[in-house]
């Protein structure tokens, strides 16, 4: 067993005592091994075994219980799958994550898993131009913190750019992050306290599940779907029924489902954080990305008390995720979130900061942005019809009205995790719907990503895809 890849092995595990559970070695109620006991059994590491036992976990097969174990859930503990955990959780370790990420960064692999642009598409020449003209007039760029807050030049850029979107702020709002995940995660950190609940969509962009668990907070799932967003009567209940302390959502263009909300949608989710006395971490990072002829409009723009949204964007989906910046703006809660941001980082660099501030300044980010979202349209066209061709006709697929991904909806029973690991020993990277959810309700979803021109490359590798599927 521990000649197998890491990735597999927790899997390997994790499957093995399913396999077990649904033999009757161990019943409803009856405690598993320690971690301790399975490493020293099995000789596998106990970060491995805590891995396979939090993918039990998510499959609702087994429960942790504190300072006691884990215990065996009764078999129709399962039915909860199809649901969203309307309980608020705690967030069990990271699991399949970490391996997607890297899977992600894969040269080798056909890019259809990370949501990262093809360098085909966006202006990494222009970029890098500037930064080395800011190198040679100014390398003292290299020998600076900056202010903690962000560069002045790129605030009062991003500034102009939030008024054009009905968000009126000064630049002293901005607070400049190390993309829209620092945003985010800087965001709880000022809205919420250990312990506190927070309200996700579900499904939810991935990488929110370990940044809550990672800032102590219990989550709450509520359904989103690609025609409405997520689900605000269900929100509504949720609210009533106990204390939510925030609220994450993409209001346009989410990720996976590439839902955008009405604007009678938008008010009423924000009447009804209001009464709860919610905040609103609204992730943005998608939202210059449609296909339509209008923005679609944030909710930081409608908002009426000032520290009831905190917006969160950054330019990893339009420009370059390598630069790393992003920005989260609060109008009530600035100084709150420049604190934050001098706790967790000091500054951004200042070099990155500046070749953004010169980009937008020029007019260039206009110009660039046009081209790209009428690239992403065909792309996510492209990829779609070939979904529509290759898989089996049970397969539905979201029609997204901007950004750069498909939901795939695939039969019921279908492991996205093992479709996950087939493909990519296949030569493909994609994202298993599994790691959407904290219940395994979309482990038959997976999320095809369309930042590259498309190809017959990619073409053959759809066909691949659907032949493992
Ligand atoms: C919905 C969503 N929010 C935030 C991020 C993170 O953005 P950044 O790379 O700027 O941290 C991503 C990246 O995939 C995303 O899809």
């Amino acid at each position: 067993m521990s000649a197998q890849p890491v990735a597999r092995l927790y899997l390997a595990l994790a499957n093995d005592l399913s396999a077990m559970i649904a033999r009757g070695a161990y019943r409803e109620g009856d405690r598993l091994p320690s971690v301790r006991m399975l490493h020293e059994e099995r000789g596998i590491a106990i970060g491995t075994v805590s891995q396979a036992l939090a993918e039990l976990e998510r499959r609702g097969a087994i429960e942790a219980r504190p300072r006691s174990g884990y215990y065996v859930l009764p078999v129709h503990a399962t039915a909860r799958d199809t649901r969203a955990s309307e309980r608020a959780t705690p967030v069990p370790l990271p699991h399949v994550t970490d391996d997607f990420v890297m899977a992600s960064a894969d040269a080798a692999l056909l890019p259809m898993g990370g949501t990262v642009l093809s360098p085909a598409i966006v202006p990494v020449a222009a970029l890098a131009r500037i930064g080395r003209r800011i190198l040679a007039s100014q390398p003292d760029v290299l020998a600076t913190y900056g202010p903690p807050a962000g560069d002045p030049a790129l605030r009062r850029e991003i500034a102009k750019r939030m008024v054009t979107i009905g968000v009126g702020i000064s630049p002293d709002d901005v607070v400049i992050t190390s993309g829209c995940m620092n945003a985010m995660r800087l965001a709880i950190g000022v809205a919420t306290k250990p312990g506190d609940t927070v309200v996700i969509e579900s499904p939810t962009f991935f990488a929110v599940l370990p940044m809550l668990r990672d800032a102590g907070l219990l989550v709450i799932e509520v359904d989103a779907t690609s025609e409405q967003g997520i689900d605000l009567d269900a929100l509504e209940s949720v609210a009533e029924a106990q204390p939510v302390h925030a609220v994450i959502v993409s209001a346009s263009i989410q990720n996976p489902t590439g839902a955008v909300l009405s604007d009678a949608a938008k008010h009423r989710l924000l009447a009804i954080t209001r009464r709860c006395g919610a905040r609103i971490i609204e992730d943005d990072v998608y939202g210059e990305l449609y296909f339509g002829t209008q923005r679609p409009g944030p909710l930081a723009a409608i908002a009426t008390a000032v520290d009831q949204v905190f917006y969160c964007s950054s330019f990893s989906k339009t420009l370059a995720p390598g630069l790393r910046v992003g920005y989260v703006i609060s109008r009530g809660a600035h100084h709150a979130l420049a604190r934050a941001k001098l706790a967790h980082t000091i500054a951004s660099p200042v070099l990155n900061q500046r070749i953004v501030a010169e980009f937008l300044g020029g007019g260039a980010y206009e110009r660039h942005l046009r081209r790209l979202r009428h690239a992403l349209a065909q792309q996510v066209a492209s990829a779609r019809a070939a979904i529509v061709q290759h898989f089996p006709r049970t397969a539905r697929v979201t029609a997204p009205v901007g950004g750069f991904v498909l939901w795939v909806e695939l039969e019921p029973g279908t492991d996205s995790l093992a479709l996950y690991q087939r493909a990519r020993q296949a030569g493909i990277s994609i994202l298993p719907g599994a790691v959407c959810a904290l219940t395994p309700r979309f482990a038959h979803c997976i999320r095809i990503s369309c930042g590259h021109p498309w190809t017959q490359a990619f073409d053959a590798g759809m066909r691949v895809l659907a032949g493992v599927a």
